[in-house]
């Protein structure tokens, strides 16, 4: 068995709105080993993108424990905690946040700014390994507002593959895209699973937890499914099995 990268423990989150408080999550407690794949379902507020920023990093609950690789994250200070983010999780958001009138290249490099230990010429180097990797090999210097959805969303996932982290957390990454980009999208995340990452996948979409090693479903701020996948689906083989396109 793999060691427990991700635990956390009866988290809650509540957001005040005026005087009203929204209950995001209401007590939600799981754990992921190295090299899983989760996707994680709900309808729209069912409280995904909420749960993903806490394992980001990227916000804190309003009680509730969360270990990251056996250390509680409430524990540890700012500036540790954006460390720690930096160097073990990728994550794609859902809008992509890629800077506009900036090319690939530097999008990717991005990251690697606040990490002291690469010169300029290994940051370029590792930029361009993580666009090889997502297929974008070709595209290196075209700027962000000059390419497809589905590039894009290619470049937003080199972002997070440059730094190697170990956990990839990814929000709705093929939410926005046509059926053929989303299975290439997908594909590319079936084949960094494969590579070892853990991988945690946002989306309202159930048909994906086909391809996932397991789903967990949230409603109204709470698990109310949690399933492994013995029978994984190849997102490549579906790709293959689609029309082509006419180029
Ligand atoms: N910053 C915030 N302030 C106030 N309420 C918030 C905030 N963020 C989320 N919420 C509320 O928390 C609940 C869960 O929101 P969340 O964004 O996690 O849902 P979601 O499952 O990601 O939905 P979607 O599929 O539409 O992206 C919603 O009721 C939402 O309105
Ligand atoms: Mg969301």
């Amino acid at each position: 068995m793999e060691k427990e990268i991700i635990k956390i423990e009866n988290i809650r989150r509540d957001f005040t709105v005026g005087s009203e408080t929204v209950h995001a999550l209401r007590g939600v407690s799981f754990s992921i080993r190295a090299g899983e794949f989760v996707t994680i379902m709900g309808t729209s507020g069912s409280g995904k993108s909420t749960m993903l920023n806490i394992l980001g990093c990227l916000d804190t609950p309003t009680s509730g424990e969360y270990y990251l690789d056996g250390i509680s994250v409430r524990t540890m200070g700012k500036n540790d905690r954006a460390t720690l983010r930096n160097r073990k999780i990728g994550f794609v958001f859902q809008s992509y946040n890629l800077l506009p009138k900036t090319t690939a290249l530097e999008n990717v490099e991005l990251p690697l700014l606040y990490n002291r230990g690469f010169s300029a010429r290994q940051r370029k180097e590792k930029a361009e390994q993580a666009l090889v990797a997502v297929g974008l090999a070709e595209r290196m210097s075209h700027r962000s507002n000059q390419m497809s959805g589905g590039q894009q969303q290619r470049v937003a996932i080199a972002r997070a593959l440059v730094n190697d982290p170990v956990i990839l957390l990814a929000d709705e990454a093929t939410g926005n895209l046509d059926t053929r980009t989303s299975f290439e999208i997908l594909t590319l995340f079936q084949r960094l699973h494969a590579e070892g990452r853990t991988i945690i996948f946002v989306t309202h979409n159930p048909e994906l937890a086909e391809f996932s090693s397991r789903n967990i479903t949230l409603r109204d701020g709470r698990v109310v499914a949690d399933t492994l996948n013995g029978n994984i689906r190849s997102a490549r083989e579906v790709l293959e099995s689609l029309p082509k396109e006419n180029d």
